[in-house]
């Protein structure tokens, strides 16, 4: 599957299949189902059986999925998949009692990962992230999110980014990128986060002008920014039209998901100290909440993301692997969904929704995520018997064939 796609014709029917559209509240499913696709979109869904003569004249070709259950293709719409080095030495230490922001304070967490990623090539930048992304892949994902943040000088932030933005044009994958220049004061600005934060926003319309920025992240924490340098990170932001997005109330409430949610951010992420007046907000602005079970994990934290307030409110919830060394380095979205059920409570369902269709919202792209007329032809088969199993299985589920904008991965 690493690279190459077969060729795409224009009409294609793709038949003998169960699938969980993910239309409407439930699974949406369809069995005895069937698919056309035009080029990269879907133009048909339904029952094989109601499919119009009209359209059956028009097929150019027809592709049996053997019975195969059939979802969305899935969404990862949270990771930092470009960096160089690991922190395993970090995660010793943290075995042995000390804490990650202690960590972060001696010098370590991310500034050690800034210092191996400025120290790595682009092109080992780049095979390692492929490499992981390949990973991804292999479980059903066909989008993929990719902050920069490793860098955080503009050259180094501008090849993370370059990294990213040529693993979506060398993989049968869609990638979009995030500036996160605010995750860290990198060394040269010790001292200095408000001067680092000017730097950071007059970098902005550099990387916009060289089509490198889909969206704008930020790091809010006690080990990070306040409040106050995110809302710097965003005006400049919103001047060059970006959407927004948070690392927000992850270790500590720190009121980020109800600014973010002012700036009308795509989604706030972790969550996990949200309060009342945050979860408010974020229904109001239509924010998505991206939780990360992994990270959550990782660090052996314990207070757990309000699930059950953001369902009354309604706010759409999404789940990412956030895959990065420091708290969460893992590449499976599937373990990470099934974490969503068995650390906060997700049912299967909201936890296949949280990787497919809110996911697809959280970063701002309403052309996917379900299987209906219209939206783009992602979709991915599964030798399974109900699309629970996606949050069930803790590990070994393979997507056994992909379909990315119309045309099968090989
Ligand atoms: O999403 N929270 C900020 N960023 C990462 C952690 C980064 C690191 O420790 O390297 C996260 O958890
Ligand atoms: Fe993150």
């Amino acid at each position: 599957m690493d690279g190459t796609v077969t060729p795409n014709s224009s009409h294609m029917l793709w038949h003998n299949t169960r699938l969980a559209t993910l239309e409407g509240k439930g699974w949406g499913m369809i069995d005895d189902g069937a698919l056309i696709t035009d080029g990269a979109r879907i133009v048909w869904v339904g029952r094989h059986k109601d499919l119009p003569d009209a359209m059956t004249q028009d097929i150019d070709e027809s592709h049996d999925l053997g019975g195969l259950l059939v979802t969305p293709g899935l969404i990862d719409c949270h990771t930092h998949l470009v960096y160089g080095g690991h922190r395993s030495d970090e995660f010793e230490l943290r075995l042995q009692g000390a804490t990650y922001e202690s960590i972060s304070r001696a010098g370590g967490g991310i500034r050690s990962t800034v210092a191996a990623t400025r120290a790595s090539s682009e092109q080992l930048l780049f095979e390692r992230a492929m490499q992981c992304a390949c990973v991804l892949m292999r479980e059903g994902v066909t989008t993929l999110e990719i902050k920069s943040g490793y860098g955080l000088s503009l050259a180094d932030e501008a090849r993370c980014l370059r990294v990213a933005r040529r693993l979506g044009e060398s993989l049968p994958v869609s990638v979009r990128t995030t500036f996160l220049g605010a995750h860290a004061v990198p060394t040269e600005f010790d001292g200095r986060a408000d001067e680092y934060i000017a730097a950071v926003c007059d970098w902005i319309p550099a990387l916009a002008a060289e089509g490198l920025v889909d969206a704008v992240d930020a790091f809010c924490d006690t080990t990070a920014f306040t409040a106050s340098q995110v809302q710097r990170v965003f005006e400049a932001a919103r001047a060059h039209g970006l959407p927004v997005k948070l690392h927000a109330e992850q270790r500590v409430g720190s009121g980020g998901a109800a600014l973010a949610a002012s700036f009308d951010a795509l989604s706030c992420d972790h969550l996990e100290y949200l309060d009342d007046n945050g979860i408010a907000a974020m229904k109001a602005s239509g924010s998505v909440a991206v939780l990360i079970p992994t990270a959550y994990y990782f660090l052996r934290e314990s207070q757990m993301p309000p699930v059950s307030a953001l369902r009354r409110a309604g706010v759409p919830i999404a789940v990412a692997t956030d895959h990065n060394p420091g708290s969460s380095p893992g590449l499976s979205l599937l373990l990470a969904a099934n974490m969503a059920c068995t650390l906060f409570g997700l049912k299967p369902l909201e936890a296949v929704q949280a990787i497919t269709v809110h996911a697809a919202r959280a970063l701002g792209m309403h052309d996917r995520g379900r299987l209906v007329a219209g939206q783009r032809a992602d979709f991915a088969a599964w030798d399974l018997d109900h699309p629970n199993e996606l949050a069930y299985w803790m590990s070994g589920v393979r997507a056994q064939r992909v379909i990315v904008g119309g045309t099968e991965r090989s």
